[in-house]
């Protein structure tokens, strides 16, 4: 008996706590402000686990319950005698029981999920499962800041070298790596923090649902912030907001610009002038890697009335993109000014659209006319050379 019940106990208590490590760490990892939160906010390890458990504990089909007595569910009187499965994933995910089910909080209190089941016969390893898987997420993520699932085209975001600054220690979210903070963050490492997690999250959601559908509110939980009103004291306005995401890439995309220009500063040829302005964008998105939100952001905000003007304005003042122009304009000396603007116009949607349209592919795993962004790029710059060639008719 003591035997049997040693083997059930290694039965019941390895398999269960091994598999939710794996699949805690793949909740956290899957979206990468998740991870970041619990960088920024260490003590949110214990609801993070809850809410794990909540999203994806050992459901399976769920566990057979033979009723004594008869039973009341959901309006249903079920008698004595009857078989029941209960789902306890089901159950994890009821909307009469959690706000928001569907959605994976890591602040979420009180959590009174059912992964451990409930009554006489609920799971006696319970403490001994939390600790484990406490222990597991508490101790790997300050040790592995920029960890990632490895679905990033073979680029984990630990790129641009920052697996070497590995070490155990606070961290803070530069653009896309962690750095290592001496100390405790100050409060202004952790308003930067935040802010990070914000626009992030922000990017993300409005680049899958769109500006309009998406709140602050939503923006605030999703970037884990305990407090709904993040996204207004960080940032005011959406169109702060929408500025600060747009900012922390065009900045990126000028240097790469900048750079294209330089090179090619005695050149004459179009396709050269059409490369620079296509390529720093391509160039931009595969450096960030998979996956990523900026081109369907960018897509979103360029048919927002309201927002658009923000990026307008944003890429307006960049030298490189006036260099680009003046070098465009004379090579087409028989162009008119008007025609040229019109054509400046119709290379712009193309190049928003067409980015967005891949990485809309990408995210939704439908095959894609490229294999590559580098290669996205060279049918871009083919086609826009031709738009740019093209006979103008003079029916003014
Ligand atoms: C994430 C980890 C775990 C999960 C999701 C989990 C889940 C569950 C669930 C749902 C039950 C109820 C089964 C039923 O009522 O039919 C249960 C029971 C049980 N669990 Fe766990 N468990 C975990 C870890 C552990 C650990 C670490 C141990 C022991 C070291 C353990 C030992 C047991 C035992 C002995 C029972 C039977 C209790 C009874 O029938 O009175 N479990 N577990």
């Amino acid at each position: 008996m003591l035997v049997a019940t040693g083997i059930a106990m290694l039965v019941a208590g390895h398999e269960t706590t091994a598999s939710m490590i794996t699949k805690l760490f793949a909740l956290l990892l899957s979206d990468r402000t998740r991870w970041e939160s619990l960088l920024v906010d260490p003590s949110l390890v214990r609801t993070a686990v809850e809410e794990s458990l909540r999203m994806d504990a050992n459901a399976g089909l769920g566990m057979a319950r033979y009723l004594t007595e008869e039973v009341e569910i959901g309006g249903t009187l079920l008698p004595p005698g009857t078989t029941a499965m209960c789902s306890m994933a089901a159950a994890n995910r009821d909307e009469n029981a959690f706000e928001r089910a569907s959605e994976m909080d890591l602040g979420r209190t009180p959590n009174q999920h059912l992964a451990f089941a409930a009554g006489a016969h609920a799971c006696i390893g319970q403490p001994l499962a939390r600790t484990e898987l406490q222990g597991g997420a508490g101790g790997a993520a300050p040790q592995a800041p920029v960890a990632g699932t490895g679905d990033r085209g073979g680029r984990s975001t630990s790129s641009r070298g920052a697996r070497r600054r590995w070490a155990r220690g606070n961290y803070r979210c530069d653009g896309d790596v962690m750095n290592k903070i001496d100390g405790n963050p100050s409060r202004a490492e952790r308003a930067h923090a935040t802010r990070e997690l914000i626009l992030t999250a922000a990017e993300r959601l409005f680049a899958e649902h769109g500006l309009l559908a998406v709140s602050n509110r939503q923006v605030s939980e999703a970037a884990g912030q305990g407090n709904n009103t993040a996204v207004g004291y960080h940032f005011g306005t959406k169109a702060d907001l929408v500025r600060a995401i747009a900012r922390r890439h065009l900045a990126q995309i000028e240097e790469i610009r900048q750079r294209m220009v330089a090179d090619i500063s005695d050149q004459t040829e179009i396709r050269a002038w059409v490369s620079c302005l296509v390529r720093p964008m391509t160039v931009h998105l595969a450096e960030v890697g998979s996956p990523t939100w900026f081109g369907r952001f960018g897509a979103q905000v360029m048919t927002d009335p309201t927002l658009r003007p923000v990026i307008i304005e944003e890429t307006q003042s960049s030298p490189s993109l006036a260099r680009i122009v003046a070098g465009l304009n004379a090579c087409l000396p028989d162009l008119s000014d008007d025609v040229r603007a019109e054509r400046f116009h119709m290379a712009r949607q193309l190049l928003v659209h067409m980015v967005a349209e891949r990485e809309r592919a990408l995210a939704d795993n439908t095959p894609t006319p490229r294999a590559s962004w580098h290669h996205t790029a060279a049918g871009l710059v083919d086609a826009l050379v031709g738009l740019w060639l093209a006979p103008a008719t003079n029916d003014s």
